[in-house]
């Protein structure tokens, strides 16, 4: 101690000691005064020059300082009158060898006012925090439960039952099927009956972080782990779904050096900040999700068996919308019910060649695609009612040609109308929706292309 000390220059010390932002008083054992800062003069009815060698008590009659050396309880925060000005102070005592050898009072706000001020910014800070946690919770929160997974086929119905089955407990969950099946909605609905549900689900895009800050954001990093990091530091996205969900989506894109990593948080069930830190503990469920054929790149050598092994445990099939043909009127009114009500355009009805094409077509892009396709339809449709020539134009000879039974009962003119629209479509989308260019490129006038949009509602 006493080595210590001696490195430090007298001066230093009392600079320190006698700090004008601090007002300090030191007693020794037997309450005389040993030590007043200069910013204490005036605050006690005996001026500085002559307190020093006086008893405590002497100087400031309310004096705690004799008490909390009998009690060796520092009292830190309490409120004192000094000459009828109420401060906020912190009585400690000195303590050297397990002897009580003085003590020391200390000035720690010089009104409440000032503590009033810093406690109620803490309370706003606090407020702050709190709102920020809601809106991690609705960016990362519930957006589906199974009430809005539409379908009633046998299929559909299959998946939903597993889907509810997996919710029960907490086994890992892969979720298969083509782009747009509803992988993603599935992954929420599960979370949301799980009993997880009050915490965070947490979606990491296994495709979309690269390679060089996989790391920052799954496992997170203490202020100023490495060179840029921020000065926060950054909590991971492992941590943000402690008691939650992790939901890694299109997993099949993840790559090889991040499985690695991810192998080992799934075995130890803890993560430690870039940076050393402590290992934390970290309680959560995951669902992953692809459209790639795993099996396939396991054979290639570009997915990891072992992290196969341990996604692979509850596996849910999503059908794609051309095998459950039986949903599609009624996913397709749905959509059109649910985008009506929030855009206040009411659909009254739905001719029913439209189902009919509906139901023939192919669908690549599955329900996400025939959301699109009843939002257009919506959009361009005249009278509330849904026909023909509000379907993509492409979409509607693609099923004409792959079912010629179909193409029969169109009339030519009818088929010109498609071709037509369908002409338009590109040549504005081709001139980046600039209409005298659409004109110029199709070779018609401005005003006959003005009225052909009108005529088939496309403005
Ligand atoms: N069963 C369903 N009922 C109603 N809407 C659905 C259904 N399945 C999917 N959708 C809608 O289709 C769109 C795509 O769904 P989602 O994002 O879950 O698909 P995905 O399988 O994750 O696709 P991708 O592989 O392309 O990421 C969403 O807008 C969703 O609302
Ligand atoms: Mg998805």
């Amino acid at each position: 101690m006493e080595n210590r000390l001696d490195a430090i220059p007298a001066e230093l010390l009392l600079a320190l000691l006698d700090n004008p932002y601090e007002s300090l008083i030191l007693v020794d054992a037997d309450g005389i005064v040993r030590f007043m800062s200069s910013s204490t003069d005036g605050s006690y009815a005996v001026p500085l020059s002559e307190a020093v060698g006086k008893h405590i008590a002497e100087v400031n009659p309310e004096t705690r300082l004799p008490k909390i050396m009998q009690t060796g309880k520092a009292e830190i925060g309490r409120s004192m009158l000094v000459k009828d000005k109420e401060r906020i102070i912190a009585r400690i005592p000195l303590v050297a060898d397990g002897r009580v050898v003085g003590a020391a009072g200390k000035l720690m706000f010089s009104s409440p006012r000032k503590l009033k001020r810093l406690i109620h910014r803490i309370e706003s800070l606090e407020k702050q925090l709190d709102f920020y946690r809601q809106e991690v919770r609705q960016i990362y929160g519930i957006r589906f439960s199974f009430d809005n997974i539409i379908g009633q086929s046998a299929k559909m119905e299959a998946a939903k039952t597993l889907a509810r089955k997996a919710a029960e407990n907490d086994s890992p969950v892969i979720i298969l099927g083509e782009s747009g099946t509803g992988k993603e909605m599935f992954a929420h609905a599960i979370h949301q009956a799980s009993r997880r549900s009050p915490n965070n689900f947490i979606r990491i895009n296994c495709s979309a972080i690269p390679a060089e800050l996989v790391e920052s954001e799954l496992f997170g990093y203490d202020p100023g782990a490495f060179t840029g990091a921020s000065r926060q530091g950054r909590v991971g996205k492992f941590e943000l779904a402690h008691g939650g969900t992790i939901f890694l989506d299109e997993i099949g894109e993840m790559p090889l050096s991040m499985q690695v990593k991810l192998m080992r948080v799934l075995q130890d069930k803890e993560i430690e900040h870039i940076g050393g830190g402590k290992p934390r503990r970290i309680d959560f469920r995951i669902i992953s999700a692809t459209n790639r054929e795993l099996e396939g790149m396991i054979r290639k050598g570009s997915f990891r068996l072992d992290l196969f092994y341990r996604l692979n445990v509850m596996v849910i099939h999503l059908p794609c919308l051309r095998d459950i043909p039986e949903d599609i009127p009624l996913i397709f009114e749905s959509i059109l019910k649910k985008l009506g009500r929030d855009r206040r355009i009411p659909i009254e009805s739905v001719s029913p060649s439209v189902i009919d094409v509906l139901m023939n077509y192919r669908w690549p892009g599955n329900i996400r695609e025939l959301r699109n396709v009843a939002e257009r339809a919506m959009i361009v449709c005249i009278n509330n009612r849904i026909e023909i020539q509000d379907l993509p134009a492409g979409l509607v000879s693609e099923v004409k040609a792959g079912n010629p039974r179909q193409a029969k009962p169109i009339l030519l003119k009818n088929a010109m109308e498609a071709a037509e629209r369908r002409l338009i479509e590109d040549a504005l989308n081709y001139c980046q929706q600039n209409k005298v260019k659409a004109a110029d490129m199709l070779g018609i006038h401005r005003t006959g292309l003005y009225q052909k949009l009108k005529k088939y509602g496309m403005i």
